[in-house]
C-alpha cells in the first residue's frame, strides 16, 4: 500500500505533492519520492526512508517551481526500501516518469521481454517496466492518455498508475485496476490522490473512477476513459469529512477504517502467487525444494495476536502436509531449550518485523543451524532481514496498535505456505491446491460480506457497554480466533476477556459462568459433524448455567438457533479457512465496544505497536 499524488494547475507543484505526501505518509514511509516536469524534462528526486528525508535532499538541492508533478510514498512489495528502488520511476529516455502502488503481477515476464530488446533496468521493482513500456508506446506517436490504456491493457494484477510525459507539461495521466484512486476537482487546478487526503486541503469536490479505467487531468478539465478507450464518466461528490477523518478515510479510528480494509488486504496478499503453470510461487522463499523436503518438523515462534495465526497455521500446515507442527510463544521459546536440528523449519511471524522476542528467538534457531522463514508485513525490517526466506504479506501499514489487518494477511501467508509444503512435499494433489486456491480467492467476499453486516455487531456491543467480563469460546480452528477476539476486547476495551477451546470448559473455566455472563462462541461449519456438535454441547453447557449466549455460526446452521441467545451468520466457507471470516465479528465488537466506552481505540493505554524490548 503505497500513497499517490498527482497535480497539474496554477500553484508550485513542489508543495503540492509534498503536503499531499504527508497527508499520505500513513499509507507507507519506507522511501518517497517526486517527479515534476520541467521544460520537456524530467526532473526528480527520490530518497529511502520517511519523507523528512526527501524534504532535506530537496531543500539542499531545490527543484524548479514548475506546476505539473506527481509524488510517491512507498511501502516495498518488490525490492528493499532504498534510493533506487523509491518511485518515481523513470523511461530509458527519461521521457516518463511513472509512480505506482499495487502488484503488476506478469513483471517478470514483461521485465523479460524488455530487457531482451535492451532495455536495463535500474531498480528491482515491477513498476519499472510499466515506465519502459509507457514510453514505448509513446515513441509510437500516440499521446500519454492512449499510451496508458494500451500499456494497461497488457498488464495483470492490481494498480494504481501516474505518470507524466517530459512532452505534454500540461497533462497528468493514471489509471486503476482494483486499487485506489480518487481526482480532486479544482479551479484551473486538478489532483489525483490514493485518497482524499492528497488534497482535501485545496478542493473538496472529488471525483470516483470505476475499475479499468483511464483518466487525464490538466488544468482546465478531466477526462475519463476504460483502458480500451471507450469515453466513460466519473462519479462526482463533495467531502464534508475534516483532514483527520478523510486520513481514516471517513472513519473514527485507524483501527475501523483497518477492519474495513480487509477484503483489498487479503486480496493483495493473494495476489502472483500462482504461476502460468498453474503451481503455487513464493517470491521471497529462497529456501530450495530440496531444503523443504528435508523439513521434519516445523516450529512456529510469534507473539500476541501473530501467535494466534501460527495456531491457526499448525492446524492448516498438519492436515495438508502431514509435518508436526509446534507453536511456541516467541518469549518462551529459548528458555526451554527446544529441540532443533537443520531439518527443523522454524517459522517467525510478525507484523511489524521488529519484535524484540520473535527475533530473539529467531537468532538462537539459526545458532543452532535451524532454517527460519519469516511471515512479516514490513519489507526491510529486522526478522525478515535475518530469515532465510520470507513471506510478505501485503496488508500495508497498520496503524492501530491492535492488529486487524495484520492478522487476517498473517492467516492467508499460512495458508500459502501450508499449500507450498504440500506442493513442493507432494502431500497433496496439484488439484486439491488449486481448489483450496480457489477459496482462498471467494475469501475476500465473503469478508465483505460479514463487514456489511457490521450494524448489527455494533449494535450487540452496544448492548454490552455495562459488561465486566466477556468469554469467547471455539474448538479447532475457532480456538484460536476465540482467544484472538479475548485480546481484541482486553488491549482496547480494557475488560476481563478470556477465550478457551469449548473442550475444557467443564475441566474448570466453567466454574467462572453466572448468570448474564456473555460469552462469544465461535460455531464451527457443519463440514466437521463431530466438531460441530461437540460445540453445541459446550454451548448448552453454559446456557444451561445462565450464560448468554452470542453465536457466530454459517448460514443455514438452524441447529444452533435453539441455543443462540443471538446469532450473527458467517458466510459458508471450509472449516480450515472459517477464521478469516470469524474473527471479523469479534474485532467490530471490540472496536464498537472500545469506543462507547469513550477510549482511545488507536493508542491504547500501556501498549506499542512494535514492542522492541524483551
Ligand atoms: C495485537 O493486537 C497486539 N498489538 C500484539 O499482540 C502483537 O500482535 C504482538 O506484539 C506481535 O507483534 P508483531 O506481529 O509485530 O511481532
Amino acid at each position: 500500500m503505497c500513497g499517490i499524488v498527482g497535480y497539474v494547475g496554477a500553484k508550485p507543484a513542489e508543495g503540492v505533492v509534498i503536503e499531499g505526501l504527508r497527508r499520505l505518509e500513513y499509507r507507507g514511509y519506507d522511501s518517497a519520492g517526486i517527479a515534476l516536469v520541467d521544460a520537456g524534462s524530467i526532473v526528480s528526486d527520490k530518497r529511502a526512508g520517511k519523507l523528512a528525508n526527501l524534504e532535506k535532499a530537496i531543500a539542499e538541492s531545490p527543484l524548479p517551481p514548475v506546476t505539473t508533478g506527481i509524488g510517491h510514498t512507498r511501502w516495498a512489495t518488490h525490492g528493499p526500501p532504498t534510493d533506487r528502488n523509491a518511485h518515481p520511476h523513470v523511461g530509458r529516455a527519461r521521457r516518463v516518469a511513472l509512480v505506482h502502488n499495487g502488484i503488476i503481477e506478469n513483471f517478470a515476464a514483461l521485465r523479460g521481454r524488455l530487457e531482451s530488446a535492451g532495455v536495463e533496468m535500474a531498480s528491482d521493482t515491477d513498476t519499472e517496466v510499466a515506465a519502459h513500456l509507457l514510453e514505448e508506446q509513446l515513441e509510437t506517436g500516440v499521446d500519454l492518455t492512449v499510451a496508458m490504456q494500451n500499456v494497461c491493457r497488457g498488464l495483470e494484477g492490481a494498480f494504481t498508475l501516474v505518470a507524466v510525459d517530459s512532452q505534454d507539461p500540461d497533462r497528468v495521466v493514471a489509471a486503476r485496476r482494483n486499487s485506489p484512486l480518487v481526482v480532486g476537482i479544482g479551479e484551473g487546478e486538478n489532483f489525483l490522490g490514493s485518497d482524499v487526503a492528497a488534497f482535501i486541503e485545496h478542493t473538496r469536490e472529488a471525483m470516483e473512477l470505476d475499475q479499468d479505467q483511464v483518466v487525464t487531468i490538466t488544468r482546465e478539465g478531466v477526462a475519463v476513459s476504460g483502458f480500451d478507450g471507450t469515453p466513460a464518466e466519473g462519479r462526482r461528490y463533495h467531502v464534508d469529512w475534516d483532514l483527520s477523518a478523510a486520513e481514516k478515510d471517513g472513519h473514527d479510528w485507524f483501527m475501523r477504517k483497518e477492519i474495513f480494509e480487509q477484503p483489498r488486504a487479503v486480496a493483495d496478499s493473494l495476489l502472483g502467487r500462482r504461476g502460468t503453470d498453474g503451481l503455487l510461487q513464493l517470491d521471497e522463499m529462497r529456501l530450495s525444494d530440496q531444503d523443504l523436503r528435508d523439513v521434519d518438523k516445523i516450529i512456529i515462534i510469534a507473539a500476541g495476536t501473530s501467535f494466534y495465526a501460527g495456531m491457526v497455521a499448525k492446524y492448516a500446515i498438519e492436515h495438508w502436509c502431514r509435518i508436526p507442527v509446534e507453536v511456541e510463544l516467541a518469549s518462551e521459546f529459548r528458555y526451554r531449550d527446544p529441540i532443533l536440528t537443520s531439518d527443523t523449519l522454524v517459522v517467525a511471524i510478525s507484523q511489524s518485523g521488529e519484535t524484540a522476542d520473535t527475533l530473539q528467538a529467531i537468532r538462537h534457531a539459526r545458532e543452532q543451524r535451524s532454517k527460519v522463514l519469516s511471515i512479516c508485513n514490513t519489507n526491510g525490517s529486522t526478522i525478515p532481514r535475518e530469515s532465510d526466506g520470507v513471506i510478505y504479506t501485503h496488508a500495508g501499514p497498520e496503524i492501530g496498535v491492535a492488529s486487524t489487518k495484520g492478522f487476517l494477511t498473517q492467516l492467508v501467508a499460512c495458508y500459502l505456505l501450508a499449500l507450498y509444503l504440500a506442493q513442493v512435499k507432494g502431500t497433496r494433489f496439484g488439484d486439491e491446491i488449486s481448489q483450496v486456491m480457489d477459496q482462498l480467492e471467494r475469501m475476500p467476499a465473503h469478508v465483505q460480506s460479514v463487514l456489511d453486516k457490521a450494524e448489527e455487531v455494533y449494535s450487540l456491543a452496544r448492548d454490552h457497554v455495562g459488561s465486566r467480563s466477556v468469554l469467547f469460546l471455539g474448538r479447532h480452528a475457532g480456538y484460536p480466533v476465540a482467544l484472538e477476539g479475548a485480546l481484541k476486547l482486553k488491549e482496547i476495551a480494557y475488560l476481563h476477556a478470556e477465550g478457551f477451546a469449548a473442550g475444557e470448559l467443564k475441566h474448570g473455566p466453567i466454574a467462572l459462568v453466572e448468570e448474564g455472563l456473555p460469552i462469544l462462541c465461535v460455531v464451527p461449519p457443519r463440514g466437521r459433524d463431530q466438531l460441530h456438535d461437540k460445540m453445541i454441547s459446550g454451548i448448552q453447557e453454559v446456557r444451561a448455567r445462565g450464560a448468554r449466549t452470542l453465536c457466530l455460526a454459517e448460514e443455514g446452521d438452524t441447529t444452533i438457533e435453539p441455543y443462540a441467545d443471538v446469532l450473527i451468520t458467517l458466510p459458508q466457507v471450509p472449516v480450515l479457512l472459517q477464521p478469516l471470516v470469524a474473527v471479523v465479528p469479534l474485532q467490530l465488537f471490540a472496536c464498537e465496544l472500545a469506543t462507547q466506552l469513550g477510549h482511545d481505540v488507536d493508542q491504547p493505554r500501556n501498549l506499542a505497536k512494535s514492542v522492541t524490548v524483551e
